[in-house]
């Protein structure tokens, strides 16, 4: 045991209890199970607020960009005169997890504090497709080089003993529908032989899907969501929306899945390389530590694919998921010794920038 007082890596322990503590702030916004911040939502907005006293606490300069893109300037020019962004989302899917975004959020503010340098972005409605991040693309005005701390949501780290992770690249993301149409009837007088069934139709799909997927090599593809209309008991479905998620490491991959799935996609983000100058800082700093240093690619989208693709050096800086590497649920977690170092690194990395 350190000193009284002092943590496992040095650091007053205020501050590591303050990193989780306002996690906690953070997932107690809204009704459970889990997180349920939707992007744009009135339980995004009041995350948005939290952010924002805590970036005017730490003597922050906030602003908040059209999109509501929330940001925190140290506003000091750093002597190397680049301008580097850190930070994530505080959106959530429906009954997500206390970490994914969030952590990246309250670590940036800590890391900006801390080091008086850079400044901390929360991103706008990333989980539905990084809104807030591409409309800023859009805008222009980026910075020099963005970083962002991410738990893993997947069971490499933990499988490799490894408390932290570099990210090398993030996989390419698409997303978009598949309508199948049929006539609706009633459940009890048509006969079999004559029904025109979409949601049967939808099963016969959703099945090609997921066996299409495993045919290409780390492709994935989901179905999400599956509305059915007019979505009564006792009427024969005659319009299904299917959503579709697919996803692969390389474009050609990307092009390949789309083109045997069949489907166009209303949204698409690359897959992007992450800056290896920056991953070289991070890996100084897990060195420096006597960390073992793991990379890895990314099957999640993140705002920093975003920002990558339109050519921002980024970084990404993984935090060992603990429970199998559960996410986008209540049960996604990682050890608050994990996250204290993961803060650490994520400091020192910008005071090297
Ligand atoms: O869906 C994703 O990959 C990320 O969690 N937004
Ligand atoms: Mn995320
Ligand atoms: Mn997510």
């Amino acid at each position: 045991m350190g000193l009284p007082g002092v943590s496992r890596y040095g650091l007053p322990y205020h501050r590591r209890v303050r990193v989780m503590e306002r996690l906690e702030w953070l997932y107690a916004i809204g009704d459970g199970p889990g997180a349920n911040r939707i992007g744009y939502s009135p339980e995004e907005d009041a995350a948005h607020e939290l952010a924002r006293t805590w970036m005017e606490e730490a003597g922050l300069r906030v602003e908040v960009d059209e999109a509501g893109n929330l940001f925190g300037h140290a506003d000091v020019s750093d002597p190397s005169g680049r301008r580097v962004w850190t930070g994530s989302h505080l959106d959530t899917v429906p009954e997500g997890g206390k970490f994914d975004g969030a952590l990246g959020v309250v670590a940036a503010i800590e890391a900006v504090e801390r080091t008086g340098r850079g400044s901390v972005v929360v991103w706008r409605d990333e989980e539905r497709g990084c809104a807030g991040s591409r409309a800023r693309v859009v805008r222009g005005e980026l910075p020099d080089a963005f970083l962002e701390l991410h738990i893993e949501q997947g069971p490499r780290l933990a499988d490799a003993g490894a408390p932290l992770g570099i990210v090398t690249g993030i996989a390419g993301v698409m997303r978009g529908s598949v309508v199948l149409e049929g006539r609706e009837g009633h459940a009890g007088t048509t006969p079999m032989g004559v029904r025109d069934d979409a949601l049967v139709k939808a099963a016969r799909k959703i099945l090609r899907i997921e066996e299409t997927a495993r045919t290409i090599e780390d492709a994935v593809a989901t179905v999400g969501q599956v509305t059915v209309e007019p979505g009564a008991a006792n009427v024969i479905p005659a319009r299904v929306e299917l959503t579709v998620d697919a996803r692969a490491p390389d474009i050609e991959r990307c092009d390949r899945l789309l083109e045997v799935l069949g489907f166009r996609p209303t949204y698409r983000v690359d897959p992007s390389q992450m800056s290896s100058e920056l991953r070289d800082v991070l890996r100084a700093e897990l060195e420096g530590r006597g960390l073992p240093v793991v990379d890895l690619t990314s099957g999640a989208g993140h705002d920093a694919g975003v920002l990558a693709t339109a050519g921002v050096p980024s970084a990404m800086l993984f935090v060992r998921s603990l429970n199998g590497g559960i996410s986008h649920s209540p049960d996604e977690l990682s050890s608050e010794d994990d996250v204290e170092l993961a803060v650490d690194v994520l400091t020192a990395a910008l005071a090297r920038l």
